[in-house]
């Protein structure tokens, strides 16, 4: 048994035409695995995370509250994740046996998808602290005490984070790629059925053009199911919460962001200056 089902074009050539859908189970297990393994590590194995102690400059002068998430940002983050949510259960309820006329629903919330993504490129491009999110020097060098660390192996103590951990940047990244894909792939996929924007062109590809094409979208969609079952484990365990209620309020307390993050690397405007921009008003 493949990952993959073929079938023989018109012209009598082998073609794949999409990924078989027993990986809809395996992305299941794999993701159930993955909490599981992690829950019980957490629970009985691992150390309290320590951070190299660095006198936090000023500590009186920060906020009570520290912003985290723009209304903007908040109001992407969860129109995306409706859209998500929509789409594997619409892509997916199907192929395990509850039939319904999904197609519809599929690419509607594909497009919701579509432009929700496109308005976070442009706002966090511009009007975001764009590097943010992506993995820098310092990022690899506390990887890398940590590392030496949890293998039992004498090494200096890590820094505090930045606004987001290498994890966080790294399954960022990740879910990009796959989103990417979907959304390339699932534009050209709506040639083949009926839509309110262009008619139907099932000839625009060879059919072995369209038989990769669908095993990509489906192949980037499983490891979607993995990657929001991760997702949704984090946002709900105990130690998350505070960050999680964050994409709701948009704020985070003083001392969360001091247990965890560096000053120094996520730099919250102080008091005075908040002070000094409403006086300069
Ligand atoms: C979480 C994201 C997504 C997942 C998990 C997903 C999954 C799937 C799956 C499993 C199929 C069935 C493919 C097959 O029968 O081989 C499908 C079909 C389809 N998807 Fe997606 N998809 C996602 C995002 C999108 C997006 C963003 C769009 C459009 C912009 C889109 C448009 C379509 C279309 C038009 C079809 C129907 C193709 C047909 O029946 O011929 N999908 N999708």
């Amino acid at each position: 048994m493949g990952i993959l089902e073929w079938a023989t074009s018109p012209l009598g050539q082998r073609v794949p035409i999409h990924i078989a859908w027993f990986l809809i189970w395996v992305a299941l297990i794999v993701g159930l695995l993955f909490l599981i393994v992690h829950a019980i590590y957490v629970r009985y194995f691992a150390h309290k995370a320590e951070f190299v102690s660095e006198p936090s400059a000023a500590v009186s002068e920060l906020p009570a509250r520290i912003p985290r998430h723009s209304l903007a940002a908040r109001l992407f983050h969860w129109i995306m994740a409706a859209a998500m949510f929509v789409l594997l259960v619409t892509a997916f309820l199907p192929k395990v046996g509850v039939q319904f006329n999904w197609v519809t629903y599929h690419w509607i919330a594909g497009m919701v998808l579509t432009i929700s993504i496109l308005f976070h490129i442009v706002h966090s491009t511009f009007y975001l602290d764009f590097w943010s999110i992506w993995p820098d020097r310092s990022d690899l060098e506390d990887a890398w005490k940590r590392f030496y660390r949890f293998m039992g192996k004498p090494k200096g103590l890590p820094r505090k984070f930045a606004k987001y951990p290498l994890e966080n940047k790294l399954y960022h990244g990740v879910v990009m790629l796959s989103g990417l894909v979907v959304i390339v792939t699932g534009i050209c996929m709506m040639f083949r059925v009926r839509t309110i924007f262009f008619p139907r062109n099932p000839y625009l590809f060879s059919d072995m053009t369209w038989g990769m094409m669908y095993v990509l979208h489906g192949l980037a969609g499983v490891g979607l199911i993995t990657l929001t079952i991760v997702h949704v484990y984090f946002a709900i365990r105990p130690e998350k919460l505070p960050i999680t209620a964050s994409m709701i309020v948009g704020s985070m307390s003083r001392e969360f962001y001091l247990k965890e993050h560096d000053p120094k690397r996520w730099v919250i405007e102080s008091l005075s200056q908040r002070r000094g921009i409403a006086d300069g008003d």
